[in-house]
């Protein structure tokens, strides 16, 4: 077991579900505070691998004071992340004007987290494993080597094991970056925790864009919870909200403000009808709201023929009591 304080283990239950899905994911976290490991962060894309890395960072009483320096293995041509990774001295090459430390040596007593680790370039992996070995750095250009303390977490939605099965990702720099591995489990496998995420989430944003608080009917809770979230777990719950909230006038979240906003995020650009449709039913659904489901009522706002808007309410499936939803 590590060292948590007082402070650590206010900062671990910050953490929303920390208490429910994210519990064992909380345990693995004490295991390795303030023991000098590296650790490897798995999960699906969105489950909130960043959230983890930083909760470990700064619940550690030996490293929160110490920088916590991210730096996306995927969001840079090989040269500059090997040059940003390792820092360089002036002069090293063209364009190296001034000195860099690098990141390892910035993160210094602290955490360097390697997002997205699966997509380090095979080149630059045996150099990677060589600092994690030596626990030295040698930036560009310099013969000397300075000693560093920093613990790697690295995370990747990619099944590294696997991939270092095949090749395409160095076994040997697995197996150091896997010190110790926590894996973060899929939103459809936490459910418990999907509501409370939600009410954070709708929070967050009601505070964000100056707003009285928001809250969310039973029909949209039933909503939620009959979805899998599977393409991107909670940053698409996250998304949904927020977007769910811009097009909600009043304050509570129904679950057309979330249909409309989902149909959305499905079809970023290309699939117009799509968005049409979803357009045609939050404008049909509102009509008949309005007209408490009455549908010559309803024709008669729409100015269309009651016989064209029955064929419309079929087509899209909303029935009669518009609000009405399984
Ligand atoms: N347990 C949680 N509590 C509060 N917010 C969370 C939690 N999990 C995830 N989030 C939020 O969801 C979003 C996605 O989380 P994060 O970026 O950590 O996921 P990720 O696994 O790193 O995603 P990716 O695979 O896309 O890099 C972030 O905005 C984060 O703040
Ligand atoms: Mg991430």
């Amino acid at each position: 077991m590590g060292q948590l304080d007082l402070r650590g283990e206010e900062r671990l239950r910050q953490i929303v579900g920390s208490q429910g899905g994210l519990a064992p994911v909380v345990a693995d976290l004490r295991r390795v505070l303030g023991v000098r490991v590296n650790v490897l962060v798995l999960g699906e894309s969105g489950t909130g691998k960043e959230v983890i890395a930083r909760a470990l960072h700064e619940a550690d009483p030996r490293r929160r004071h110490r920088p916590f320096v991210p730096l996306n293995c995927a969001a840079l041509p090989e040269a500059l992340l090997e040059a940003e990774l390792f820092g360089y001295r002036q002069g090293a090459f063209t364009g190296a004007a001034a000195a860099h430390a690098g990141d390892f040596l910035q993160a210094e007593g602290g955490t360097l987290f390697l997002d997205e680790v699966g997509e380090l370039p095979l080149a630059l992996q045996p150099k990677l494993l060589r600092v994690l070995q030596e626990r030295a750095v040698r930036r560009l250009g310099e013969t000397r080597e300075v000693g560093v303390d920093v613990r790697v977490v690295a995370a990747t939605s990619r099944e590294l094991g696997a991939a270092a099965c095949r090749g395409e990702f160095r076994a040997d720099l697995y197996y150091r970056l896997a010190d110790f591995v926590i894996r973060v489990p899929p939103l459809r496998q936490r459910r418990q925790d999907l509501i409370l995420l939600a009410l954070h989430f709708l929070r967050a944003c009601c505070r964000d864009f100056g707003r009285e608080p928001c809250r969310l009917s039973p029909a949209a809770v039933a909503w939620l919870e009959a979805r899998d979230w599977a393409r991107n777990n909670v940053r698409e719950l996250q998304v949904a909200l927020k977007r769910a909230l811009l097009l909600c006038e009043g304050s509570c979240i129904e679950p057309e403000h979330l249909e409309a906003a989902q149909l959305e995020e499905v079809s970023p650009a290309g699939a117009l009808h799509q968005k049409l449709r979803a357009y045609e039913q939050v404008h049909l659904e509102e009509a008949l709201a309005r007209s408490q489901g009455n549908i010559s009522a309803a024709a008669r706002l729409l100015e269309m023929k009651r016989s064209t808007l029955c064929d419309r309410l079929a087509r899209l499936g909303i029935r009669r009591q518009g609000r009405e939803r399984d």
